[in-house]
């Protein structure tokens, strides 16, 4: 009897934008240990288009052409969740093993496709899909009892985190996000990016991994940057933080969960997390775990990529446990920061006790006239529901004629 080796991991490539571009020139240079891998073929939209692929390689429009070159591991990087999902079911149901980047399509669909992994016993793997240059989903994937979590709060957008750092800076923003989609951060559409859609989607694939639960990324309190004013972000200097794009969960008794901007103090760790860079701060039985570096661009997520092909054509993957039950994200309750402007304000000290008699108590405040001659104050306050805030806030507009705003604080962790 002879036994065939496999010379090399042939690989079905959906999607050659930025990361699949990227990742055929990482996959061409030498293999040094692994085997090499291969792009046997590869899904686009217009097969015309020059691209660094082997002459070799089959290029294709057409889906069903690329099941027929047999290949070892599909890479899906065509992001969105059609036509990704149904070929990456037909793709586990052949028991082809997948590799995927696309957090939309594991936010949305992700319990179904793991449903679908474990009824093939086929490896379905997804590092690059959250802060992909942070090889840490794979290590919990392999370690439950490390991993056992109660929950997490992180920066998982590089651009909102990017955009945010350039304005407390006094950059502009429309030329921080034209900066981060020059360096390939920003998604084809940034207002994804911008609008904390992004964000809220990583998190609710952070909520499966860790909380095993499926949580729908739209039923999750989305914010996103846009609505970040000048004002706030100098207050909350003064009041001793900074504001980011943050991302929490809590299932330690039910389930909470927000993605949004939120003031966070000066004595966190996120609030040193600037840039581009994301980090995730994970509450484990055994203590906190911080997870820190860049978050995105297409060669570090090509260089993830590449590692789960690797890993999978190594052996070294079992089948996940399967589907997920279907969970709810409450809002969690929180400190807040809130922002308040008019010509002319009353004094802080009634503000304070307006917002006192609605329950909502502050803890420090800070007073500027803003460039337009408007009066500004901010104050912190102590933990509150979200409804009581907005109670509050509208017997403050009835009362003063002022504008109001609202994000969330994080508290620096016991
Ligand atoms: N647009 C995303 C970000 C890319 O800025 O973080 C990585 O998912």
């Amino acid at each position: 009897m002879t036994t065939c080796v496999a010379s090399s991991v042939d690989v079905a490539l959906l999607g050659c934008g930025n990361v699949g571009t990227a990742l055929a020139r990482l996959a061409a240079q030498p293999s040094g240990p692994h085997l090499p891998v291969t792009i046997t073929s590869a899904l686009v939209r217009d097969p015309s288009r020059p691209r660094p692929l082997s002459p070799a390689a089959r290029v294709t429009a057409d889906a069903r052409a690329l099941f027929a070159t047999q290949p070892a591991i599909v890479i899906e990087l065509l992001g969105g969740t059609e036509p990704a999902r149904p070929l990456l079911l037909e793709a586990l149901g052949r028991r082809i093993p997948v590799v995927t980047a696309n957090k939309s399509l594991l936010a949305r669909h992700g319990s179904e496709l793991r449903a679908a992994a474990a009824a093939s016993s086929t490896p379905l793997l997804y590092e690059a899909a959250v802060v992909a240059g942070v090889p840490f989903l794979g290590t919990f994937a392999r370690r439950p009892q490390a991993a056992a979590a109660s929950g997490l709060v992180a920066i998982v957008n590089g651009t909102s985190n990017f955009v945010l750092t350039q304005a407390v800076a006094g950059a502009s923003v429309t030329a921080a996000v034209t900066e981060a989609q020059r360096l390939g951060y920003a998604e084809p559409d940034p207002r994804n990016d911008l609008a904390g859609i992004d964000a809220a989607e990583k998190l609710a694939v952070l909520i499966q991994h860790f909380a095993h639960r499926a949580v729908h990324p739209d039923a999750i309190e989305t914010r996103g940057i846009e609505a970040v004013s000048p004002a706030q972000l100098a207050h909350a200097r003064e009041l001793g933080g900074v504001i980011k794009p943050v991302v929490t969960a809590d299932w330690s008794e039910g389930l909470t969960a927000f993605a949004a901007p939120a003031f966070v103090p000066a004595a966190h760790p996120l609030a040193r997390v600037d840039g581009v860079e994301n980090a995730v701060l994970l509450d484990t039985r055994h203590g906190r775990l911080l997870f820190q570096g860049p978050g995105a661009g297409p060669a570090v997520t090509a260089a993830t990529v590449l590692d789960d092909v690797r890993e999978i054509a190594a052996g070294s993957v079992a089948a996940g446990a399967g589907g997920l039950p279907a969970a709810e994200a409450a809002a969690p309750e929180t400190e807040w920061l809130i922002t308040i402007d008019a010509p002319r304000l009353p004094r802080p000290v009634d503000v304070a006790d307006l917002l006192a008699a609605h329950g909502l108590f502050t803890r420090a405040s800070s007073s500027r006239r803003t460039a337009d001659g408007q009066d500004c104050q901010s104050f912190l306050t102590w933990r509150a529901i979200a409804p009581r805030v907005e109670l509050a806030l509208a017997s403050l507009r009835l009362a003063s004629g002022c504008t109001t705003a609202a994000l969330r604080a994080l508290e620096v962790p016991a």
